[in-house]
């Protein structure tokens, strides 16, 4: 990659690299191995036994090498392609230790690392590590998903009813009407990302309803520093005036769970209100950062919506020994998730909602290599109306992890993905490394000096951390 700002390292004092090297990713890795250890004790299958202990020790080992500073040894064959390609750059970097690499690629490569030794065994090649995880949070948010999965069949059926009887409003009220539709439904599947496994703990009921209602989108909204939804909006609406008939729109996304469901959310209504023909989903294609979204975890939700009540009867371990008690859902609520799964299956058994994987998105690079060392992939996302990328670890793969000052427009930082490549970007993301970029003169600095944290002095941008400011960001894709 060209760059004219370095990348963020994990020697970086100030930098949130420096921390997750050290503190979070051994977590994240001991983490791992007691899921195995879980998972062990449910198993009566020898050769399982002694591969998941196997499995264990090099968890063990990886941590212990991590957490010594060691340097990153190469990814052994596991049999997938992308081996190579990691291997190769981690050649060309020269030796590297871990609390001193470049925070992008060593993070993307921890996650390989540890898929590799999964991938290595023959009974756990397909386990996911961070399954139990992903699907707990998930159901801890079950009033929010109750509450949303009521709003989308109103809006659903309102916009069904709406196809057929035209209202007595104009043209343009009911183009604002619109707009401010998409804007939250949108805006609903932005704050669907900050509640992503490696950060934050179960949502509140009161932050549950932070994400819906005008009301309550209107306060969020003053965390938004930058919004370009508008941009994206006019693009959808030209091309549905312009009688195109096939108009797709991309999710690359980001984390499964709660933010799945608001992806889905956002896809539903954006088929259901005709600004896009087909949605296609990018999942990750390994266990990656936690909680992103792999195949299996669109299956995964799909059949707790279908059977609802159970999905939210079975306690787990945790909950039993808790003492905790299943509380029924009610006729309506039952219905109204059941509702999402009728509308979404059909959805997706009819082609209008796709999931397309590709390793790309699980390589140790930014998305500034994309167009060269992807061409079919780049090929695929250019026919797309819009492409929008979920979350802060897409965010930091378009900007290239880079120490942009943060006034750099965007549509300069995301590089061979902007001006030029006659793609459509749309950046939902909410703020936990970093980079930023596209910000209005003296923003930074502001919140650099309000946040009531040391980072002022010591130059760290401790407010872009924790998921409570967020950035939305358009690209036209023109030269
Ligand atoms: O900043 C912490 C972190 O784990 C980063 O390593 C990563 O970019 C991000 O959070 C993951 O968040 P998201 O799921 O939004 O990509
Ligand atoms: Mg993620």
């Amino acid at each position: 990659d060209t760059f004219t700002a370095p990348q963020y390292s994990t020697s970086d004092a100030t930098s949130f690299a420096h921390t997750s090297a050290r503190s979070r990713w051994p977590i994240i890795i001991t983490q791992g191995i007691d899921d195995v250890h879980r998972s062990l004790h449910g198993t009566k299958d020898e050769a399982k036994i002694s591969e998941g202990k196997g499995i264990v020790a090099e968890l063990a080992r990886l941590k212990y090498e991590l957490q010594h500073d060691r340097e990153l040894t190469p990814i052994p064959d596991d049999g997938e392609r992308d081996v190579e390609a990691y291997n190769k750059e981690l050649a060309a970097r020269g030796p590297a230790k871990w609390h001193s690499v470049p925070w992008l690629y060593s993070e993307c490569y921890l996650y390989r690392r540890i898929a590799s030794i999964f991938k290595q065994t023959k009974h756990w090649r397909s386990y996911d590590v961070f399954a139990r995880q992903k699907i707990s949070t998930f159901k801890s948010s079950r009033p929010a998903v109750v509450e949303l999965a009521g709003r989308y069949q109103n809006i659903v059926t309102a916009l069904q009813q709406k196809k057929t009887a035209r209202g007595t409003e104009t043209q343009e009220q009911r183009e604002a009407a619109e707009k401010l539709l998409f804007t939250e439904m949108c805006e609903i599947c932005l704050w669907g990302n900050a509640t992503d496994l490696s950060l934050l703990t179960n949502l509140s009921y009161e932050d549950i309803q932070k994400l819906q209602g005008s009301e309550a989108r209107k306060a969020s909204e003053k965390n938004i520093l930058v919004n370009d939804l508008d941009n994206a909006f006019s693009v959808l609406t030209a091309a549905q005036e312009e009688g195109k008939k096939e108009r797709r729109v991309d999710i690359v996304l980001d984390n499964a769970g709660f933010e799945l469901f608001v992806d889905l959310i956002l896809a539903g209504y954006l088929l259901a209100s005709g600004l896009a023909t087909t949605v296609v989903f990018h999942p990750k294609s390994i266990p990656w950062f936690v909680s992103d979204v792999l195949p299996a975890d669109f299956g995964a939700l799909l059949s707790a919506l279908a059977d609802p009540q159970t999905f939210y009867s079975a306690l787990s371990e945790d909950e039993k020994q808790l003492g905790k008690e299943a509380v029924p859902l009610s006729d309506t609520e039952t219905a109204d998730l059941q509702f999402l799964f009728q509308d979404w299956s059909t959805l997706h058994a009819e082609g209008q909602m796709m999931l397309r994987p590709n390793d790309f998105w699980t390589a140790g690079g930014s998305y500034w290599r994309l167009p060269k060392t992807e061409p079919e992939l780049f090929e695929d996302l250019r026919e797309s109306e819009l492409v929008i990328f979920k979350g802060d670890l897409n965010y930091r793969k378009l900007v290239a992890d880079a120490a942009w000052q943060p006034t750099t427009p965007f549509t300069t930082a995301i590089g061979p993905m902007g001006p030029g490549s006659g793609l459509r970007v749309l950046a939902l993301r909410t703020c936990k490394a970093d980079v930023v970029v596209g910000l209005p003169e003296g923003v930074d600095e502001k919140l650099k000096a309000g946040g009531g944290d040391e980072g002022a002095d010591s130059g760290a941008r401790k407010w872009a951390w924790s998921g409570k400011w967020a950035v939305v960001q358009f690209s036209d894709g023109k030269a």
